[in-house]
C-alpha cells in the first residue's frame, strides 16, 4: 500500500470518492516534489503539463482501484508523463514493468524516444519500446520489419519476439497493443507487468479490445496488476461499465476489496484555446486541390502559426504535397517560407524529426497527416487545421466475405478531436473544407464503429485459440462482433486445416499457424521514379532480410518447422499465397476487355488497381491481398494463379461453395 508515498507526500483529497463517480481533484493535490534528473529545462516543461496537478491523484487511485480510466485532452501529458510518475512511485521496483500500449508504431517509437530523452537515459535501456520486429529493450535489437525479394516485399506479421527476451532490465516499455498480445502466447498472465496503461483506448481498434478484454480476465487472478486505461475522447462510463460488470461477483457485494474493482475515472482539465471552425458553402469536388488552395489561402491572408491538414492515406498526401510545392513555387503572393511535410505510419526517422522539430522563425510549418496527429501525437505550434473529414476505415461484409478499406466520413468525435490541434499554443482556425455545416449536422455519426465490428475477424479468432480461448462467441468482448463475421471467419480457419471439427486449434498446423502468421503482399509501382525509390529501399532492407531470415529460421526450428528452399521456383511462392488467401481468388470474364473480375465468393465485381503492375496484363485468374473501393472496387497486391491450385490448397472451401473453377 505504500509504494508510492514518499517523504512528505500528502494523501489526496478526494471531492467526490462515491462509487462510481467521476472523481475530480482539487490542483491543490500536485505534490510531486522530489524528482530530479539535472535536467532543469525538460522537468520545467513536465512540470507545466496539466496532467502533472493530478500526479498524486493518479498514484493514489492506481493504488487502490484495479482500474483507473483517465480522460485527457491530447498534449496534456498522460503517455509521456504517467509511466513516469509511476516508475518514481516505484511500480517498477523489483524488476517489474510498467507497460503503455498504442495502437501505432510511429506513436511507439516517437514516446519513447520522448521518454527516454526526459529521463535521460537511451532508448533500450531503463525506457524501451517493442513493436512488431524491432525490439528495444534490454539494449537488445533484434529484428526489423521487411523482408524483400525480387519486388516481393513480404512482410510478415507478428512473430515470437518475446520469447527471444532474456531478462527485461527496462522499467518502462512502450509497445504496441498487438506486441503486448503476441507477449501473452508466452506469458498468459503477463506478470512481468506491475501496471499495463492501454492508451488510446477510443480508437477500438481490434487489438485493443482483444486486449481489454483478456486484461480483464487476468485482473482475476492477478489483484496485484494495476490497469490504466487512457485517452482523449473516451467514453469513461461505458468503459467503466465494462470493467466492472463480472460474472461471478455475487456475494461480493458490500465488501470492501483492495484493490477496488469499480473503476475510478478521472478528468483532466486541459487548457486548450478556442477554435473557430469554418465550413465550406458548397461541398468540393476535387479535395486535394481545395486541401491546397485553402493552405495558400491561409498562408496569405493569416498570421503565423504552423498548418496541420488531414488527408486519408499516403497516396493523397504525397499528391497534395506535390501539387502544393507546385502551387507555391509559382504563385504570385509569397510563398517562399513554407516547409512541407508529410505524416504517415512508416516515415523514416529523419522524417519524423523534422515533423516535430520547431519551425525556424519567419518559416511556417505545413504538416499533411493522416488521423495519426488526431490524438497519438502532439505537434506544437499547430494554429491552423485543414481537415477533409474522412480517414481510410475498413468495412467487412461478411455475407460477400469481402473487406473493403473506404474513405469513410470520420465521426463527430474525431472531428472535434482534429479541430482541438489548432488550439494549442493560442486561438486558432479549423477548416473543414469537404463538407457543409449542415451535412456535418445531420449525417456524422456521434462515434465511430469499434474496428472489431467492421472486420475480417480471421487473425483474431487464430490468437484467441492460441491463448486457449474456445467459447469466443461468449467472450466478454467491450463490443462484440456480428455473429456472421465470427462463423466466416471459423470457416476459413477450419478449410484451411487450422481448426477441427470442434473448432480447436488443429496439431501440429493450428499451433504452427499460431506461432507465425505470415501476410504476404506484392508491391509494385507502376511510374518509374517510385519503382527507382522502391529499389532503393530494396537495397537498404537487404541487411534486414538476412536478420529476419534468421529470427523465422529459428522459430521454425523450434515448432518442427523442416526448411527447403525453392531455390528459384516462384510457381512454389505463388501456390504458396494461394494456400493462405485463397478465399480472395477472382476470374476475369472469357472475352472481358474492360478488365473486370468477378470473386470466386458472391460474384462480386472488382477490378486489378491501375498502380498494379498487372494492371493491363489481365491475367485470367488472380488472387488478391486486399480490396479498397473508390470509385470501384479495386484489388490490391495481386499475383496471378492456376485455378487448379484452388482446389488442391482448399479442398473443403471448394466443394463447400460447389464451385467449378474450370472456366
Ligand atoms: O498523451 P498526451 O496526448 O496527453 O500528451 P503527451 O504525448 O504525453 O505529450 C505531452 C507533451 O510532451 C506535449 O507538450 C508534447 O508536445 C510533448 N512531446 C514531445 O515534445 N515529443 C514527443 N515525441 C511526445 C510528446
Ligand atoms: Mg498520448
Amino acid at each position: 500500500m505504500s509504494q508510492f508515498w514518499k517523504p512528505g507526500a500528502e494523501k489526496p483529497r478526494l471531492l467526490d470518492d462515491e462509487e462510481g463517480g467521476v472523481v475530480f481533484l482539487s490542483s491543490s493535490l500536485s505534490s510531486a516534489s522530489s524528482i530530479g534528473y539535472g535536467y532543469a529545462s525538460i522537468e520545467k516543461q513536465r512540470q507545466r503539463l496539466p496532467v502533472y496537478k493530478y500526479r498524486t491523484a493518479i498514484l493514489y487511485l492506481v493504488e487502490t482501484h484495479a482500474t483507473t480510466i483517465i480522460v485527457g485532452e491530447t498534449g496534456s501529458g498522460k503517455t509521456t508523463q504517467i509511466p513516469q510518475y509511476l516508475k518514481e512511485a516505484g511500480w517498477a521496483d523489483g524488476g517489474r514493468v510498467i507497460a503503455c500500449t498504442q495502437p501505432r508504431r510511429l506513436a511507439v517509437q516517437a514516446v519513447a524516444s520522448r521518454v527516454a530523452e526526459e529521463m535521460g537515459v537511451k532508448v533500450g535501456e531503463e525506457v524501451g519500446y517493442t513493436i512488431r520486429f524491432e525490439d528495444f529493450t534490454n539494449k537488445v535489437r533484434h529484428l526489423s520489419s521487411y523482408l524483400s525479394i525480387f519486388g516481393v516485399i513480404i512482410f510478415v506479421m507478428h512473430a515470437g519476439i518475446s520469447s527471444l527476451a532474456v531478462q527485461d532490465l527496462t522499467a518502462i516499455k512502450f509497445l504496441t497493443d498487438g506486441v503486448l498480445l503476441r507477449e501473452m502466447m508466452d506469458d498468459p498472465l503477463l506478470t512481468k507487468y506491475s501496471v499495463i496503461m492501454v492508451d488510446e483506448a477510443h480508437e477500438r481498434s481490434i487489438s485493443t479490445d482483444i486486449l481489454l478484454g483478456l486484461l480483464k480476465k487476468i485482473q482475476r487472478c492477478r489483484s496485484d496488476l494495476r490497469l490504466i486505461i487512457s485517452s482523449a475522447t473516451i467514453e469513461a462510463k461505458s468503459m467503466s461499465a465494462f470493467f466492472h460488470a463480472r460474472k461471478g461477483r455475487r456475494g461480493l457485494e458490500g465488501v470492501e476489496l483492495v484493490p477496488r474493482l469499480e473503476p475510478a475515472i478521472l478528468s483532466v482539465e486541459g487548457r486548450g484555446f478556442n477554435v473557430q471552425i469554418h465550413y465550406v458553402e458548397e461541398p468540393v469536388s476535387d479535395y486535394v486541390q481545395a486541401a491546397v488552395s485553402t493552405v495558400l489561402l491561409i498562408h496569405d491572408k493569416e498570421p503565423p502559426g504552423d498548418i496541420l491538414v488531414f488527408l486519408t492515406g499516403q497516396d493523397d498526401i504525397d499528391a497534395t504535397i506535390q501539387l502544393l510545392t507546385e502551387e507555391a513555387r509559382t504563385s504570385k503572393k509569397n510563398s517562399s517560407g513554407l516547409i512541407i511535410l508529410p505524416l504517415y505510419s512508416g516515415l523514416s526517422r529523419a522524417e519524423q524529426e523534422q515533423v516535430f522539430s520547431p519551425t525556424p522563425r519567419g518559416k511556417r510549418k505545413v504538416v499533411i497527416s493522416t488521423n495519426i496527429a488526431e490524438t497519438s501525437l502532439t505537434l506544437e505550434g499547430i494554429v491552423y487545421v485543414v481537415d477533409s473529414g474522412f480517414s481510410k476505415q475498413r468495412f467487412y461484409n461478411p455475407i460477400s466475405d469481402i473487406e473493403n478499406l473506404v474513405v469513410a466520413p470520420i465521426s463527430k468525435a474525431s472531428a472535434r478531436q482534429r479541430a482541438g490541434r489548432a488550439g494549442r499554443v493560442r486561438p486558432g482556425k479549423c477548416y473543414r473544407w469537404l463538407y457543409t455545416e449542415e451535412y456535418f449536422v445531420k449525417e456524422i455519426p456521434a462515434e465511430g464503429i469499434p474496428e472489431m465490428q467492421r472486420s475480417n475477424l480471421v487473425s483474431c479468432v487464430i490468437q484467441l485459440k492460441a491463448l486457449g480461448i474456445d467459447n469466443i462467441l461468449g467472450f466478454d468482448w467491450p463490443a462484440s462482433p456480428p455473429p456472421e463475421a465470427m462463423i466466416r471467419a471459423l470457416e476459413v480457419l477450419y478449410s484451411l486445416g487450422v481448426l477441427d471439427d470442434d473448432a480447436k486449434l488443429t496439431s501440429p498446423t493450428g499451433f504452427q499457424v499460431a506461432e507465425i502468421p505470415l501476410s504476404i503482399w506484392v508491391s509494385g509501382r507502376g511510374a518509374q521514379k517510385e519503382l527507382d525509390e522502391a529499389k532503393l529501399r530494396f537495397a537498404a532492407a537487404e541487411k534486414k532480410v538476412i536478420e529476419i531470415r534468421e529470427q523465422l529460421r529459428r522459430i521454425a526450428q523450434r515448432i518442427g518447422i523442416v526448411m527447403k528452399s525453392c531455390e528459384s521456383d516462384m510457381q512454389v511462392v505463388r501456390k504458396a499465397v494461394t494456400a493462405g488467401f485463397f478465399a480472395n481468388a477472382c476470374y476475369s470474364e472469357a472475352y472481358s476487355q474492360s478488365g473486370m473480375y468477378k470473386t470466386v465468393r458472391g460474384s462480386q465485381e472488382v477490378y486489378i488497381h491501375p498502380s498494379s503492375v498487372l494492371f493491363r496484363v489481365n491475367p485470367k485468374w488472380v488472387i488478391y491481398h486486399s480490396l479498397v473501393s473508390t470509385d470501384r472496387q479495386y484489388m490490391r497486391n495481386v499475383i496471378s494463379i492456376d485455378p487448379s491450385w484452388l482446389l488442391e490448397v482448399a479442398p473443403h472451401f471448394y466443394q463447400q461453395h460447389r464451385l467449378n473453377p474450370i472456366h
